[in-house]
């Protein structure tokens, strides 16, 4: 009987090999130009939280990561609250939206906290914004921990500022016990006063649920904004 490992193994190696094929490779060399490309007009921009809507598709799918990215009109969102905010960002979730932040962040001197709880995804968002000398942003390498009722990052609290006046959420992934919930319970003591919180995929009945909750918890209002993948505006009194 073969072992565990030899399976993985063998599933890993396979997945390498689909990689290789000649059609994903010219498909990612594409994507890749079409990103560079895209990103260079994004940072063209006189303000970036004006980004048109066709600019942050083209941004998407050069990304490519369609599956897990967030989309244009969370990203076009994230980005006037940005502008908006007063203090400091936490995001919950690496990606793409970092990447765009960080870049609007950096011209206005703010600051994004990304918590990230996949240590390699981390590593390569940190290198990404190095790469494009992005000043804005912080990737916090914070792995879910088990809370009880749920799990949720686990955060260098000392290191983090003690109060943020955005919050932007995007993971911990779905399957996470309690999924996004353990945001609020969590960093409730580092949420300023009137802090708003975004809240992506409210097509899914899990987050419909935790949007109220928080909004409740909070005492706060909740608006849901967008068609087709909607998001929650959720503002602390
Ligand atoms: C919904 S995604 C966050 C997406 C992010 N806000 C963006 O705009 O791209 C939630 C988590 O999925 C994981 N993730 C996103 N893209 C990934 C990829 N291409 N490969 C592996 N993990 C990924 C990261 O751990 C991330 O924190």
């Amino acid at each position: 009987m073969r072992r565990p490992g030899f399976r993985l193994a063998r599933r890993r190696a396979g997945r390498a090999v689909r990689a290789l094929h000649p059609l994903k490779i010219a498909d990612a060399v594409r994507r890749g130009f079409a990103f560079r490309r895209a990103m260079d007009e994004f940072e063209r921009l006189p303000d970036a939280a004006e980004a048109p809507e066709e600019l942050l598709a083209r941004l998407v799918h050069g990304w490519g990561n369609e599956l897990m990215s967030a989309m244009p009109g969370y990203l076009d969102a994230s980005l006037k609250e940005l502008r908006a905010a007063r203090g400091d960002v936490l995001e919950c979730g690496s990606g793409l939206s970092t990447i765009l932040l960080g870049v609007l962040a950096g011209r206005t001197g703010k600051r994004i906290w990304s918590l990230e709880h996949d240590g390699r995804w981390a590593r390569r968002m940190r290198a990404e914004i190095r790469r494009r000398d992005i000043r804005g942003v912080e990737i916090v390498h914070a792995p879910l921990r088990d809370y009880g009722a749920f799990s949720w990052y686990d955060p260098p609290l000392e290191r983090l500022p003690a109060r943020f006046s955005l919050v932007l959420c995007d993971g911990p992934p779905g399957d996470t016990p309690g999924g996004r919930y353990g945001m609020l319970p969590a960093m409730r003591g580092r949420l300023g006063g009137g802090c708003v919180i975004l809240l992506d995929d409210l097509h899914r009945p899990a987050e419909r649920e935790i949007a109220a909750r928080w909004a409740r918890e909070l005492g706060g209002t909740c608006e849901v904004r967008g068609t087709g993948k909607p998001h929650a505006v959720i503002v602390a009194p």
